[in-house]
Formats: structure tokens, C-alpha cells, sequence
């Protein structure tokens, strides 16, 4: 699916396309704090090479004050995407420049988070309500760098809830800032009363809004987000929308990306197995620890990799129980192996 908004972009410098001519939004991972950190976004990269992988929401007062280098990742890992969290336009194109430098491929607003911390910090969800301030953050990050500059936020806020709402907050990033890249969590968020849990659950979901949303912005690309778990929703999706994101299923059900290239993207390279996955993290993981990283802090994102396989179980439940021991190496995961029969062609 090319868009308009493509085609009007084939010429510049900005990478809107993979290779293939497909949005790079066709598929993504969701930015999900604590969980897709950069030892997930290398395990997720081995299954998918197409496949646009967002960062936590790394805040700007973290990446400026903070002790410690936000912005590391492995080159590997892209396409990446980084999601910053904050609502200081100085602040945010300080971050967005420095991202760039580092190889970044997009930088992503958050407008979507509703937890409390970050509505003390004014930003994520509560943005929607600030329309004009959303504007002024992304034209100032447009303005220091050529990656894409995008948005990922919800259909709503609180009482903020109707479809005119949705149009206004859309329409006024667009003209104000030029910003042309939405992923919409088909979701409104609760900004009182609700954990940030209870926020990606509660809500219903709104599917035919998001729909409406992108024939009313033909011009702009955008991608879906919210409860997507099989191929065949995503196709369905994908009729409608220029991309799908997906986030807990990719990550409690990692293997489902083993399928992403050739499902999504016209590969017709070979469906990695469920084993060759796992042992292509061995030099990886050895590289890793020998840096110092904890064993268990990156097997932690490989287990669900065998759900629903016999044997699956087993693998997760010897990795939880051996990986965070003192000392413990890639011996672990390969135990963890013996538990899946070698009869078993996964
Ligand atoms: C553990 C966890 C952490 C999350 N952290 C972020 C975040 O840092 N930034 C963000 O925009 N959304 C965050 N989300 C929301 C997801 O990006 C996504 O919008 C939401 O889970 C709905 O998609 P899904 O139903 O496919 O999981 C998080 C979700 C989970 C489960």
C-alpha cells in the first residue's frame, strides 16, 4: 500500500519506505517501558528484519539530566524508532538532534501514556487537550532533523471523547507542525482513576474511528494500535489503515514476528524456527555478559518464545528459575533447550 503521502515524500531525503516500497509503519512493536529495551529489540530483530522497532518512552529530562546513556542500541536493531516523553519544544529538539546523530530512524512523540507521573510532568496522554503545545514540540524537533517525526496517541481523553475532538487534534499537529505520521491506539485514555494497566483494558476499543480518521486524512499515514494479535486482524487492518503496531501479543507471543516479512512484506525468504531463533542469541548474549549484562535481563524477553509448543513451559520455567542466578551463562539457555524434544521440528 503506498499512499499519497508516500508518493508525495518519494523523492526527499526522509525515509518513509523500507526497501520494498512499503511504510515503514507497516509493522511495528510498540514502545512498552521496561519491556522493549534494546536486548528485546535484538531478540525481536531476529525474527523480523522488516519490522519498525520502537524504544521505551525515554523522557527528555532523563537523555539531559539523567545519569547513564539513554539513546544506546545496537546497530543491528534497526529500523528503531525512539519515543520520547516530554512537552519543553527545546528540550524535545535538543533530544531529537542528539537521536539522530546516534541512528535513530524516526523520533515518536508520546501522547498516549495517561500514568500519573507523567501527567505531573505534563506530557503522554494529556497533550491531547493541548493541541497547539503538540504542534510546537514536533515543528521544533521537524526543524533540526530529517528523520520522520511521528505521533502516537489515542482517540481521546477523558470526557474529550468525541470523533470532532479527534478530527481537531489531528488536523491541528498536521497543519502546525507538518507533522504526516500517526500511529492511533484505538483506545481513549482515563486520566483519573485508572492505572496505566487498567487504561490499555477498559477502554473499548474503536476500530471503525481510527478507519474514519485515516479516510478523513488521506494525506497522512498512519498506523493502528490496540488488543491486534493474528495475522488475519492485521490483514483486515491493513485494508483501511498503512500500518498495524503491536505490542503485548509481539512481546508475551514473540514468535508471531517470525512471520512478519513474508506475511506483510513479500518476503519469500525461509520462516526462522523457534530453536534457530534461540541460538542465534548465543554470541549475542555471550557479547552481552561479558560487557557486564545480566543474563536474566536479556533470556526475560525470550520466554514466551515456545508457547504453545510442548515443552514450552518447561523452557520458561528453567529460565526463570536459573537465568538471574550469580554467574549463570548461555549454559542456561541451552538446558532450557534440552526441554523441547529434538523430535520436534520448531
Ligand atoms: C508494559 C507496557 C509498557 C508500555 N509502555 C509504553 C510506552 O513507553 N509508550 C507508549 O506510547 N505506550 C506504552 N505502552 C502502550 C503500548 O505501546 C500499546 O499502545 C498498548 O499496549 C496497546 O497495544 P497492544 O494491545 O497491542 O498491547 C505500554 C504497554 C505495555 C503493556
Amino acid at each position: 500500500m503506498v499512499t499519497d503521502a508516500l508518493l508525495n515524500n518519494q523523492n526527499d531525503e526522509i525515509k518513509t519506505q523500507d526497501n520494498s516500497g512499503y511504510p515503514m509503519q507497516r509493522f511495528s512493536v510498540a514502545p512498552m517501558l521496561d519491556w522493549t529495551d534494546r536486548h528485546c529489540r535484538y531478540f525481536h530483530r531476529l525474527l523480523s528484519d522488516n519490522a519498525l522497532l520502537y524504544t521505551e518512552m525515554v523522557t527528555t529530562g532523563a537523555i539531559i539530566h539523567g545519569k547513564g546513556d539513554f539513546l544506546t542500541f545496537n546497530e543491528e536493531e534497526n529500523p528503531v524508532a525512539l519515543q520520547l516523553g516530554g512537552s519543553n519544544p527545546v528540550d524535545l529538539a535538543h533530544c531529537a538532534k542528539l537521536a539522530q546523530e546516534r541512528g535513530y530512524d524516526e523520533i515518536n512523540l508520546n501522547v498516549g501514556c495517561p500514568s500519573d507521573r507523567v501527567q505531573n510532568g505534563r506530557f503522554g496522554a494529556c497533550l491531547m487537550g493541548e493541541a497547539d503545545l503538540v504542534a510546537l514540540c514536533v515543528s521544533s524537533m521537524r526543524e533540526v532533523v530529517d528523520i520522520p517525526v511521528t505521533v502516537k496517541t489515542r482517540i481521546g481523553i477523558d470526557e474529550q471523547d468525541s470523533y470532532q475532538f479527534l478530527v481537531d487534534f489531528i488536523g491541528t499537529v498536521n497543519e502546525k507542525s507538518g507533522c504526516d505520521n500517526f500511529t492511533v491506539h484505538a483506545r481513549k485514555a482515563w486520566l483519573k482513576g485508572l492505572s496505566p494497566k487498567e487504561n490499555r483494558e477498559i477502554p473499548p476499543l474503536d476500530y471503525p474511528r481510527v478507519y474514519q480518521l485515516k479516510r478523513d486524512f488521506p494525506n497522512i499515514i498512519m498506523a493502528i494500535n490496540g488488543g491486534i494479535k493474528t495475522f488475519d486482524e492485521m490483514e483486515e487492518h491493513l485494508k483501511h489503515m498503512d500500518g498495524v503496531m503491536v505490542g503485548r501479543e509481539a512481546y508475551q507471543n514473540p514468535y508471531l514476528m517470525a512471520e512478519v516479512d513474508q506475511r506483510l512484506f513479500g518476503s519469500s525468504k525461509p520462516i526462522i524456527k523457534r530453536r534457530e531463533a534461540a541460538e542465534a542469541m548465543f554470541p549475542y548474549i555471550e557479547r552481552q555478559l561479558a560487557n557486564g549484562s545480566k543474563l536474566g535481563h536479556i533470556t526475560r524477553h525470550m520466554l514466551g518464545l515456545f508457547q504453545g509448543i510442548p515443552g514450552g513451559r518447561q523452557w520458561r520455567r528453567y529460565i526463570s528459575e536459573n537465568a538471574h542466578k550469580p554467574g549463570s551463562g548461555i549454559e542456561v539457555v541451552q538446558r532450557a533447550l534440552e526441554k523441547i524434544s529434538n523430535d520436534l521440528d520448531v
